[in-house]
């Protein structure tokens, strides 16, 4: 089926990348398996030479003449790394090249997998998670680590992801490049700012941080994409044409605006339910200010979308902190959506303003698919393919 280098590295799971390895030759891929020193200590080269029916490639300095780092990062679909480690993943985000391994990484124009494994310690430390973030940006897939028994005879983060989910990750990014191909979708994000003066103003803690996550990995599907984005200091992705709002009605008036036609609409955004009635045009004095202010409702992007049809595939958010996925339903039905994803605000760590996000997708068909707890990046990949298969569901499903 695929190209794929597999690059191990020195940590106990790289035992866990034999079988990998035998899964990805049994189903048809052409697998060179590229090993760092570190990992030849736990396993022999031997075992995938074996396994692959090719050579194990460990030094940069083997074969010269046929320059290995640069014609496998060249011949290779994807490239996959498991396990890899704290010092790979730092090498990594640093752009650091001190062996063949690390030489494809770099040298590479394709997608990258990787499948972090280690001590619980080392990839809570904010280093790790520094360059973890770094990678992700930078559109590296990351199939997060899992919680559970671990080499130091106790329970932590750090085990290698079960094989289907790298497996799945891979899958992903290998279709990845064209699976939205020639679609146009839209995308709402960020808070939005309603003045009550021209210094102060009613909003929210989001910092639009999924939607653009999901508008980069729409963009990376080959899609058109939208993106009405509200104050945030967050960099709108590159490719992405992104139409920059202040208020709940200048994010409606873009929206709609933009609307017709998008195959599918996001709406991420964080929109503030109130504005004042009166937005003063002169600060308002600390002694003059008035004892309460009085509130309207905002209009409902997402409801108006729904209700007036303007897209084919209608997708909601529900950030809540109690009884999620009851109120979520009622969401996806009163706003006629044909999916939504439910994100429990209430989970330390997670939701708005932070790196990571737990995240359900519930579709109109019924179907519930839980994305688990990632980065927002990761997140954004997995709930891309959550859609693919909602979409497919709803044309089959009767409306
Ligand atoms: O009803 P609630 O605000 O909880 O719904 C959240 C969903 O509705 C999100 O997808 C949000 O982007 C969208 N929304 C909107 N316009 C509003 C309020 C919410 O598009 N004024």
């Amino acid at each position: 089926m695929a190209r794929l280098v597999l690059g191990v590295a020195g940590g106990i799971a790289a035992y866990k990348a034999v079988a990998l390895c035998s899964t990805l030759v049994q189903r048809g891929d052409d697998v060179d398996v590229v090993m760092t020193d570190g990992a030849q200590r736990f396993i022999g080269a031997l075992t995938f030479a074996a396994l692959t029916h090719r050579p194990v490639l460990t030094s940069l300095w083997d074969a010269p003449e046929t320059i290995p780092h640069i014609a496998l990062a060249r011949s290779a679909e994807a490239m996959l790394l498991v396990p890899a480690t704290a010092n790979v993943i730092a090498k990594l985000a640093l752009g650091i090249a001190d062996d063949l391994l690390l030489n494809i990484a770099l040298a590479t124009r394709r997608p990258i997998v990787i499948a972090p494994a280690m001590n619980a310690a080392m990839y809570d430390h904010p280093a790790t998670q520094g360059h973890l973030r770094t990678l992700a940006e930078r559109g590296v897939a990351i199939v997060a680590p899992e919680t559970g028994f671990l080499a130091e005879r106790e329970v932590g983060v750090g085990r290698l992801a079960a094989p289907e989910a790298i497996l799945a990750a891979l899958d992903a990014v290998l279709g990845r490049t064209s699976s939205l191909r020639g679609q146009r979708v839209l995308v709402t994000a960020g808070p939005t700012r309603e003045p009550i003066d021209p210094v102060r103003f009613l909003s929210n803690a989001s910092t639009g941080t999924m939607g653009i996550e999901i508008a980069r990995e729409a963009h990376a599907r080959g899609a058109r994409v939208d993106l009405v984005l509200g104050p945030t200091l967050v960099a709108p992705p590159p490719g992405v044409r992104c139409v920059r709002v202040t208020t709940a009605q200048e994010m409606f008036d873009a929206a709609i605006a933009l609307a017709p036609g998008a195959d599918v609409a996001i709406a991420t955004a964080a929109v503030s339910d109130f504005r004042p009635v009166v937005a003063h045009a002169h600060k308002v004095k600390k002694d003059a200010a008035p004892a309460s202010l009085e509130l309207e409702r905002t209009p409902d992007i997402l409801a108006t979308l729904g209700e007036r049809k303007l897209v084919k595939f209608l997708v909601g958010f529900a950030a809540e902190t109690r009884d999620l996925e009851a109120y979520a339903l009622e969401k996806l039905r009163s706003k006629q959506l044909d999916a939504i994803a439910v994100n429990d605000v209430s989970v330390e760590g997670t939701g708005f303003g932070t790196g990571e996000n737990t995240l359900v997708v519930l579709a109109r068909d019924g179907t519930r698919t839980d994305l688990g707890r990632a980065p927002k990046a990761e997140l954004a990949i997995r709930f891309w393919d959550a859609l693919a298969r909602a979409r497919v569901a709803s044309t089959e499903a009767p409306l």
